[in-house]
């Protein structure tokens, strides 16, 4: 038999392999997200995400050295407060958990680059991600708290601010806000297509922020929905947003692929605390290959059209590209 086409001529070595290879990363894409917790002397595991811990400001710095060491240049923060109350005041108080840990850690660290994730569901009583009018969150009312708080981490040292609270007009909110104190400069990345998910289950558990009653339906996307994905990055493209995040990654690689080709701004994928807890879990049982399963996920979202990954391995991920396992 005569082939002309042979597909797997291009697959007979490694270096040709990789010479052909069409998806390529580098970690300067990655971000780590973190969480940062109020007290003294901090550093507990998350009992859902093995091998993710919650720290104090003072054990920050640790965990911040091994981030920079592996080359892991940007940092997500999540605020875990002592005390939350109906309006989430933590959220956009001065000395919060957040704006404190940004301060220290840029002393320390001026050269890492500093992510805050904007919402107030860490900071509520109720665990919603805004205020309440009866048990409904109140769209509007809630985005002059958003706006105070994405200023708040600003003023405290944030390079970037990333909405994540699917309240409508927050990004114009925030944008105008910004503007108005002389932060024009300052980029925001929303998370913009992000769906309801059972996928966030572990990171619930991890700040404390499940919600007291009902769940977050008429505020985050139906997962059912792909052309509505469109709807929402358009939006917030048009509101000002900078880069335009969906999350969760791994069931949602249409939804990044669509994104990506509908847009023409950075497109940025999490991998969320659930598909973390699913991959420890598994690889703990002995039933998957921890290293590569990561590995493929990372590579299957980059394919998808991400340009930047959010995940929890970036530690893990940093080092097989370095030593070459992956890229
Ligand atoms: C805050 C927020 C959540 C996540 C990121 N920001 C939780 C939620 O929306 O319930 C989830 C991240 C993860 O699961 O890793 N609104």
């Amino acid at each position: 038999m005569e082939l002309i086409q042979r597909p797997r001529r291009l697959r007979g070595s490694e270096v040709l392999r990789k010479m052909v290879r069409e998806t390529r990363m580098d970690k300067s894409s990655l971000i780590y997200p973190l969480f940062v917790k109020e007290g003294t002397g901090i550093e507990e595991e998350i009992p859902s995400m093995e091998g993710q811990y919650r720290y104090s400001i003072d054990r920050l710095p640790y965990e911040l050295e091994r981030l920079s060491k592996a080359g892991v240049g940007s940092i997500m923060l999540f605020g875990i407060p002592e005390h939350k109350d109906e309006v989430g005041s933590g959220a956009y108080a001065e000395d919060g958990i957040v704006q404190t840990a940004l301060r220290e850690a840029k002393k320390q660290f001026p050269d890492l680059y500093y992510i805050t994730d904007v919402c107030m569901c860490e900071y509520t009583s109720h665990g919603h991600c805004g205020v309440l009018c009866g048990h409904d969150v109140e769209n509007d009312a809630t985005l002059e708290l958003l706006a105070k708080t994405a200023l708040s981490h600003v003023e405290a040292g944030a390079d970037m601010v990333a909405p994540s609270d699917m309240m409508d007009g927050r990004v114009r909110a925030i944008r105008e806000c910004l503007d108005s104190h002389g932060h024009k400069n300052t980029p925001i990345m929303s998370y913009a297509v992000k769906y309801a998910s059972a996928f966030y289950g572990p990171f619930r558990d991890a700040a404390g922020s499940a919600p007291s009653f009902g769940d977050r339906k008429s505020y985050q996307m139906d997962f059912h929905n792909r052309r509505e994905g469109m709807k929402e990055a358009l939006t917030d493209i048009e509101e000002g947003a900078d880069i335009i995040m969906v999350k969760p990654a791994m069931s949602y690689l249409d939804i990044i692929s669509e994104v990506s080709k509908a847009t023409n701004v950075p497109v940025a994928a999490y991998s969320v605390s659930g598909e973390y807890a699913m991959v420890k879990a598994a690889a703990k049982m002995g039933w998957i290959d921890e290293e590569r399963i990561i590995c493929e996920m990372a590579v299957g979202t980059y394919r998808a059209g991400a340009q930047i990954y959010i995940t929890y391995f970036a530690k893990e991920l940093a080092k097989f590209m370095d030593e070459g396992r992956i890229g």
